[in-house]
Order: C-alpha cells, then sequence, then structure tokens
C-alpha cells in the first residue's frame, strides 16, 4: 500500500536498519524499484526530484503511474512516494494534492529561523493529510538536478541548531549535511560521524544520509547506528542502467526498440536496488 514514511522510519530505527529512498527518472526506474521492493519484501521510498517529476510529466501523472503499476503488480510492501528536495512550500503544497505521502521541505540554504519557519508551515499542512515531512540543515555539496551546491558552500549541520529546529518543527526525520555528497564521490566520503552522534543523542526522529552513491558499507552500517533510517541513491542507478544501454546499443548498432535497450537498463536497476536493500538491512521487513 501506499503509506507515508512515518511508520516505515520509526520502526526502521527501533530495528536498526535502513530504508532507501530510490529516485525515480522514469517508467523503468519506477517499474525496477517496485520490483526490487516486493521481491526483497523491503519498504521501500520513491524520491521525486522537482526536476524529475517534470520529465515525467508532473506530480499527477507521477502519482498515476506509480498507483497504476502497484495495482497490477499486486504491491503488498508499504511505499512512499515522496517529494526531494521540495523548493518551496507551495511545491510541496502542490505534490501533497497530487497524491504524495511525503515531502522534503529542503529550506538548508535559509537562514536557521527562516529554514524553521518555513518546515513549520509545511508540516503543518501536511501533518493535517498523513504526510510525513523531511527537513534538512547544513549543505550537501555536488550536483541533483537543478539543486547545485560547490564545495565551498557545503557546510556541516550544528547539533544545537538541528535539535533546535526538530523541536521547534515536530518533522518526521531530519536530514543533517555531514559531508555527504549528491552525485560521485572525489575519493573517500568523509562523513562527519562525531556530529552525527551528538545529532542522535539529541533527538529520537530519524536520521536521512543523502548521497548514498558510493558510502562504502562500513560507513552504511556505522551511520544506522548513529540513527540514520533513510538513506538516499539516485546516481548509482543511472550510472548501472546508462552503463546497460550503452552495452545493448554496442552490442547490436540496429537496434532501435526502446524495450531492446531500456529492458536491460531496467534489470540492471532492479538488481542494483536490490543489493541495496540487503545492504540497507530492509529486505524481509515489510
Ligand atoms: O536526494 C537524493 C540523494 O541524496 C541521491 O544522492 O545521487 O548521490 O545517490 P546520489
Ligand atoms: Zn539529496
Amino acid at each position: 500500500p501506499l503509506v507515508s514514511m512515518k511508520e516505515m522510519l520509526i520502526t526502521a530505527k527501533e530495528k536498526s536498519y535502513g530504508v532507501g529512498q530510490f529516485n525515480l527518472n522514469n517508467l523503468e526506474f519506477t517499474q525496477a524499484i517496485l520490483q526490487a521492493a516486493e521481491e526483497e519484501k523491503s519498504p521501500v521510498i520513491l524520491g521525486v526530484s522537482e526536476g524529475a517529476a517534470r520529465y515525467m510529466g508532473g506530480f499527477k501523472a507521477v502519482v498515476a503511474m506509480v498507483k497504476g503499476l502497484m495495482e497490477e503488480y499486486g504491491t503488498t510492501v508499504p511505499v512512499a512516494i515522496h517529494l526531494d528536495h521540495g523548493s518551496s512550500f507551495e511545491k510541496c503544497v502542490e505534490a501533497i494534492h497530487a497524491g504524495f505521502t511525503s515531502v522534503m521541505i529542503d529550506g538548508s540554504h535559509y537562514p536557521l529561523e527562516e529554514n524553521i519557519a518555513l518546515t513549520k508551515k509545511v508540516v503543518e499542512v501536511a501533518h493535517t493529510l498523513g504526510v510525513s515531512v523531511e527537513a534538512e540543515l547544513g549543505r550537501i555539496g555536488g550536483q541533483e538536478d537543478d539543486l547545485i551546491v560547490d564545495d565551498a558552500d557545503a557546510a556541516y549541520a550544528i547539533p544545537s541548531e538541528c535539535d533546535q529546529l526538530i523541536r521547534e518543527t515536530n518533522v518526521d526525520c531530519f536530514a543533517p549535511a555531514l559531508g555527504s555528497v549528491h552525485g560521485p564521490y572525489k575519493g573517500e566520503p568523509n562523513l562527519g560521524f562525531d556530529r552525527m552522534e551528538e545529532i542522535s543523542t539529541l533527538t529520537d526522529v530519524p536520521l536521512v544520509l543523502h548521497g548514498g552513491t558510493g558510502i562504502p558499507t562500513k560507513d552504511i552500517k556505522k551511520a544506522i547506528s548513529f540513527g540514520t533510517a533513510k538513506i538516499n541513491v539516485n546516481t548509482e542507478n543511472q550510472i548501472t542502467s546508462a552503463a546497460a544501454v550503452r552495452k545493448a546499443l554496442e552490442e547490436d548498432p540496429n537496434m532501435v526498440d526502446p524495450r531492446k535497450y531500456l529492458g536491460p537498463a531496467r534489470e540492471a536497476i532492479k538488481q542494483t536496488v536490490i543489493g541495496k536493500m540487503r545492504e540497507f538491512g530492509s529486505s524481509n521487513q515489510a
């Protein structure tokens, strides 16, 4: 069934595993992720950025596609449709009205008080409708769609500010920027585990790790042990699916049927997602 992230993440934190947020880019991504979740008996979060929603035809088109596939597949595992890095109150409300069960309001580029005020406003609307909310503090580096943060602007979240934002806004989960990056890492990631541990002692709210692509398993385990219950992955599925398309087209230069090159891409995404669900420990938890 379609659900918010709230219960999913509370349970994940209690039982010490992570639920993956896998971003949608098109039909094949959606099919692959839903199939992987059902096969693995894993809860799953479908992440939709504003740019990806635009590409797929808008929030309503995304919700209709997800609902249609879940019905055809007979999906039994919990699925959340989550707005990833929502840029404004208006965009969050638009997604909620279209049927999203969860939204992120990314006010991380605003001063603390403004971020809190904005997040609070989104929570008020969302919670009346049973929709969960994620907030962010600090700035996650790298690029995702329209969201570009230079190295110099990437900033680590401050634990006391995180505590204040969580208490004043009543968010359901919280993403402290602690050195993770959108897209591939330059060298080994260097995550701020000291601060993550500190934040986890200040709050019961499940934490979110963005930039999941390229984080070694030992760091994933460590993050989960410090209260991380949601891990976002996008680029890795883009890398494996692009490689599958390239291979199929190179092997047969006459190939034109999209089903013949996007089918292997879908399979590559499915296998990648299955691997992540096992790594995060969410398999057989639904
Ligand atoms: O919000 C989405 C994620 O943080 C994805 O990060 O593309 O580096 O896996 P990634
Ligand atoms: Zn992100």
